[in-house]
Order: C-alpha cells, then structure tokens, then sequence
C-alpha cells in the first residue's frame, strides 16, 4: 500500500502552515519526505534482532491492528533511532504499534518521539500487539536531534515495535542523518594503580576436600614485589615471587589466613579466607569468554593470547582469573572448514577436539602457568548452539576429559537439547543439569558449572539447588544500549536467588572490541553506557566475562576493568545482589548490602538528557547522617543528612558506597 503523498502528511497540513513552514502550494512542492526506511537504518539500536526497511523485526510485511504497511521501520524494543535534524526539519509523522507477527495482546511497547537534551516531545500509551495503528504528527521547529524511541514497561519480549509509514519532512533542502549514538567523551575516571602494593584478589575461596587449588594474590603495585601468608593450612604452598597459592587440603573447615604483599614503598595485608567443604565459587566468577569477540573463529592461539593479555595488560593484578573458550573447540557436524573437521570422539567415546585445539592439557597447564584458571564450553544435547559435537549421553566421559586436562569452568548450554526435551515442565528442564552435576561431582577436581539456558521455567528458582554456580537469565546480549540496559534493568526480584556459590548471570560483558567472529569493531555502547554496563554487573553481584579481544584493550576499556573499588562492589563475600529500590521515570536507584555494613549504590539514568538523581537514606533503610563515596573517582564527598543526589548523564551513572558518618 505505497502512498505517493501518506493521509497523515494530509492532516498534518495545518500544523505545518501554523508553524510557518509552508506558505502555499510552491512551498508544498520544495517540501521532501524523507521515509525512515530509506535511511541508514543499520544506526539503530536494539535489543534484540536486526532492524528492517519496510519489513517487521522478523522480516515479514509491517502490520499494525491488522492494517499492512508497505513503508516503515521494523524493530525490537528497547530500540533507539537517532536523526540529525541540523535544527531544520519541519515535521515528523509515522504510525505506531506492535506488529501482529508476534500474535493477538502479546508484547508491550511505549512509543517516544524526543527532541534536544531528552526532551519528550511526544509519547504513546502501552501498545500491544492486535491495538490499531496510533498516528503521531509532529512539528519539529528547531529540533537539531531527534530520538525515535521504543521502551518496554516490563520485559522486551515479544515487543516487535513497527514505525509504520514514518517520515521526516523538511520544507526547504535537507536531510536527516542517522546516527549511531550521541557522541561522548571518553573520560577515563578510574585513578592509576598507586605504586605502593594494594591486594584485590578476592577475600573467601572455597574449595572442595582433596582438590587442587589454586589461587594468585592478585595485588597492583611497584614489582618486583614479595608475597607471604600467615596460617598457610598444612597442605598449601605459596610462591613467593608469583603469588600463586597452590595445593590441597583434605580436611573440610575454614582457614583464615593472612595475605601479605610487599615492595620497596610498602606492604599491604589483607585476610582470605579459605573454606574448604561443599562450595566453590563463592564470590562471582571474574574472566574473560571468547564468544562476545570471536565466536565461531576461536582458536587455542587466541587464547593463549587471551592468557597473555590479562597477564600482560595488568588485568590479573585486579583480581581477573578465567580464560574461557566457548563454543567452537569442538569438531563441526558438517562444516567445510578443515580446521572444525575430524573424529568427534574415540573408539571409546571420547570427545576429541577440533584441530584448533590440538593439546586441550596443554592449553590448560600454559594457562595455569600465569596464575590463570581455565573454562570451556558444552551443550547437554547432541549440539552446542553452533552445531558442533556436545555432551548428550557422553556427559561423564566428557566431565573426566574436562578433568584430565585441566579445566576448571564449564558453560553448559541447552540449545539442541531442546530436540530431546521440549523443557517444558520444570522436571524437564532441570534433568541436563542434574546429569552433569553428577558428572561433575565424580571427578577429581572442581569444575565451576555456569548454566546457560536463557533463563527457562525461571531458573534462578532452582538453579543453586540443581548445583549451578550461576545461571544465565536471559538469552544473548549484544553490544546495544537495547540489549545490554533492557538486560540489565531486568534483573531485579532476583536478587533473592544470589548468595556465595550461585549467582544470577545477566550474560557476559560488551566493552572493548567485540564482534561475534572474525571482524571485531568496538562496542557500539557510548561511553556513560559503558560505564552502565560495569557499575550495574558489579552491582548485581553477576558473573563478569570480559568479551572483546583482550590483546586490543584500549585504556578507556582497561580503566573500566580495573578499577578496584567498582570490582569490590561484585567480589564483596557476603554475595548480595543490588535490588531496585526506587525509580522515577526513566531514573532508578540500586542498591546492595556490603559485608563491612556499607551499602554499594548505583543512581541510574536511562533518559535521554541529563538529570539529577537522588538516593533517599529512608529508601536505603538508612537513618542519620552517611558517609558517601564516589567509586569510580575513588573520591570521598562528604557526609550527607538524608540523601544524596548526583547530576547523572544520559544512560550514564553515578556509582557510590555510603557508610555511617562517626
Ligand atoms: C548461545 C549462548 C551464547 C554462546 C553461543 C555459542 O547463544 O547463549 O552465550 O555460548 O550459544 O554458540
């Protein structure tokens, strides 16, 4: 249904002739409509899918309340198109909805239109699929920047946000352009390292009885530097040049050992504890994955060179330990690529890696050289998401092989499990995950088990139980503000599942250079969002698995990874998860409890212009005056009565600790 001159323009005509705009017939003719689809629609973000011209998110004909549209914008909410306007564009008009594909009252989707600095200038009521078609016409006298913007009130899914028939008209010459984000500075606000020592490896590490450990006390500093430890538990070996605590203790209790690091300024000492009985991984896991980079290229020489960077980029020295392949170490089903080509297993049943990965131990031995700790990846079903050999009715051959060679983390994806079990009753969902926590517990070493299932049948209700050291939440992120803040802002009401030795995972980090193969481009998130990104996963006690090209890493994304009052917030020991505990529009507080009786807070913007956001003690269950700290700036700003508030960027954050002022 191509309209050469759309209704909307039509009843648009007096508003255009009010603002001045267009003075008659001659005018109307100079007058260019320019459809969003023929822009440069690749500039949005999104959170889930691709956009499309003229097509729904899912690439079928738009259609709004059963009415198609030829022209138009497809998208997936949380979703962000950004024009340059130059300031002389006359008017904007499209109709709005939720596309029918996703079928009759599901999704939900607000539409808003916003001007300069954040300003709605226009927004719609909750829509859902199967609601007519909602106009919006617009005059848009001055505005130099426009924001199409789709939000969701609850979770994105099935929110397929249609921008039907949409167009920008501009009286005289002009053009909109699209663009990817606003841009930002890149403000570096992490301090340098201070040369005297500080230790940042974390504070508790669990073990089992008669597996090995093996533990680096990650500390920054002037090298050379020295270490030592008090009460060292008979059993325990500590390598005074590297740091490296190794060895096993058999017997199951908590030992309280004292950490010291020294060099030619100073000594700084700080206690672990050691606990040795049924539980590991008890702060978050902190390391990098190769998928969010990589993808389907990985290769063992690239993770080594993983291992390398984050020992030669310093990363190691602020706590991060796994080096994780995912999927692709395997052999392929049916790819052309030799290097993803060969046996699948032995004559016994043993998996057999593809020939990128030629010497799985090692790999592991090089990795644990540096102090490091290694992971892989698998699939309960016959398949990983990517089609390459996984662990259907091989599962304790393959926990024995993880263990032989080393490895000390595994993913466990569901993907073609899902031919197996429909995963629909929770018995269903949980028998892969019971079957290689089995696996798992019959070998001789201890294996993080990270449950990747996207978040089915809630499984942050049963995941610890099941024996998940943690559980993906959602389904992929992807380096959007869409994706990583409808992610992130979604994780709240979890919080009552995370404790030490099971977290809730949100899924892995979008910061530096990613790209999901062999071409990488930096992260598409702008700098405040960056800073989002990190503040919110530390905040949420998740998982952090850095996902660029380590040996890329920029200082912008160095200083976000290595600020170590940010890593404390995600590595506190008493494993809490920030909740919500207030919002505003478009700004929210989170909140978490750290052990030492502070609280980590986060004052959040996800609006479109600046705005002042303020933490209320009585919301924090405070009650007289607090101490405040900036985390990011590591600066105190003083004592506050009853609150605090920050001028907070666009999608940018404040991030700060608050104790009892003496
Ligand atoms: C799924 C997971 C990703 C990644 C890929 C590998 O999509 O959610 O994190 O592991 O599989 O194929």
């Amino acid at each position: 249904m191509k309209r050469i001159f759309p209704a909307s323009r039509l009843a648009l005509l007096p508003t255009l002739l009010a603002v001045g705009c267009l003075s008659g017939a001659g005018a109307l003719s100079a007058a260019t409509t320019n459809y969003l689809a023929d822009l440069d629609i690749s500039q949005v973000s999104q959170g889930w899918g691709e956009p499309h011209a003229n097509l729904s998110v899912d690439g079928h004909p738009l259609s709004i309340g059963g009415q198609k549209f030829a022209k138009g914008l497809g998208t997936h909410a949380v979703s962000e198109f950004i024009l340059d306007l130059g300031g002389h564009a006359d008017s904007f008009s499209a109709q709005v909805g939720v596309d029918d594909e996703v079928g009759q009252g599901r999704g939900a989707a607000i539409f808003k239109v916003l001007g300069d600095n954040g300003q709605i200038l226009w927004q719609s009521k909750e829509l859902h699929s199967g609601d007519a078609p909602v106009p919006v016409n617009l005059p848009l006298t001055d505005v130099k920047r426009l924001i199409l913007a789709v939000e969701v009130p609850e979770a994105i899914d099935f929110a397929h946000a249609d921008w039907a028939d949409a167009y920008v008209v501009y009286g005289k010459k002009g053009r909109p352009k699209a663009i990817s984000s606003i841009h930002e500075e890149a403000v570096i606000l992490t301090p340098k390292s201070a040369p005297t020592p500080r230790i940042n490896s974390t504070s508790v590490v669990g073990e089992r009885p008669g597996h090995e450990l093996l533990y680096t006390i990650a500390a920054t500093g002037d090298r050379p530097m020295t270490f030592a430890a008090d009460n060292l538990p008979a059993g325990l070996l500590l390598d005074p040049q590297t740091g490296r605590i190794t060895g096993t203790l058999s017997d199951k209790g908590e030992y309280a050992v004292t950490l010291h690091a020294k060099n030619a300024l100073g000594e700084a000492v700080r206690p672990l504890k050691i606990v040795v009985g049924s539980q590991i991984g008890l702060t978050p896991a902190l390391g990098w994955n190769s998928w969010n980079c990589f993808a389907s290229a990985v290769t063992a020489e690239k993770v080594k060179a993983a291992a390398d960077a984050m020992v030669s980029s310093g990363l190691i020295n602020h706590g991060w330990t796994y080096i994780n392949i995912d999927d692709f170490w395997e052999v392929h089903h049916d790819s052309k690529d030799p290097t993803l080509q060969g046996p699948q297993r032995d004559a016994s049943g043993h998996i057999i890696p593809n020939p990128r990965f030629p010497d799985m131990k090692g790999l592991a031995d090089y990795v644990h050289a540096k102090g490091l700790r290694i992971g892989l990846y698998s699939s309960p079903g016959p398949w990983t998401c990517g089609g390459c050999v996984a662990s259907w009715q091989h599962e304790e051959q393959d926990a024995q092989s993880y263990a032989q060679w080393g490895f000390d983390y595994l993913k466990y994806d569901w993907c073609s499990y899902g031919g197996i079990d429909k995963g629909d009753t929770l018995a269903g969902l949980q028998k892969p995950y019971q079957v290689m926590r089995a696996a798992l517990d019959k070998v001789n070493r201890d294996i993080l088990f990270s449950f990747c299932q996207y978040g089915m049948g809630n499984v942050w209700e049963w995941g610890a139980a099941v024996g998940g050291n943690s559980w993906r939440t959602t389904g992929d992120i992807n380096d959007s503000w869409g994706s990583m803040a409808g992610i992130g802002f979604r994780q709240n009401g979890h919080e009552k599942y995370a404790g030490p030795g099971h977290f809730n995972d949100p899924d892995m980090l979008v910061v530096g250079k990613v790209g999901w193969g062999p071409s990488l481009h930096p992260t598409h998130l702008t700098p405040n969002e960056q800073y989002t990104h990190i503040s919110l996963w530390c905040l949420l006690a998740s998982p952090l698995l850095i996902g660029c090209d380590m040996t890329q890493l920029d200082p912008f994304t160095f200083s976000l990874l290595s600020n170590d009052e940010v890593l404390e917030v995600n590595q506190d020991p008493l494993g809490h998860q920030a909740a919500r505990i207030a919002v505003k529009g478009s700004l929210e507080v989170w909140a978490k409890d750290m052990q030492d009786g502070s609280k980590a807070v986060g004052l959040f913007n996800r609006g479109y212009g600046s705005a002042t956001v303020t933490a209320n003690w009585a919301d924090l269950g405070l009650t007289g005056k607090q101490k405040v700290r900036d985390l990011w700036r590591q600066q105190d700003l003083g004592e506050f009565g009853d609150s605090y508030s920050a001028e907070v960027p666009r999608h940018g954050v404040v991030l700060i600790r608050v104790w009892p002022a003496k």
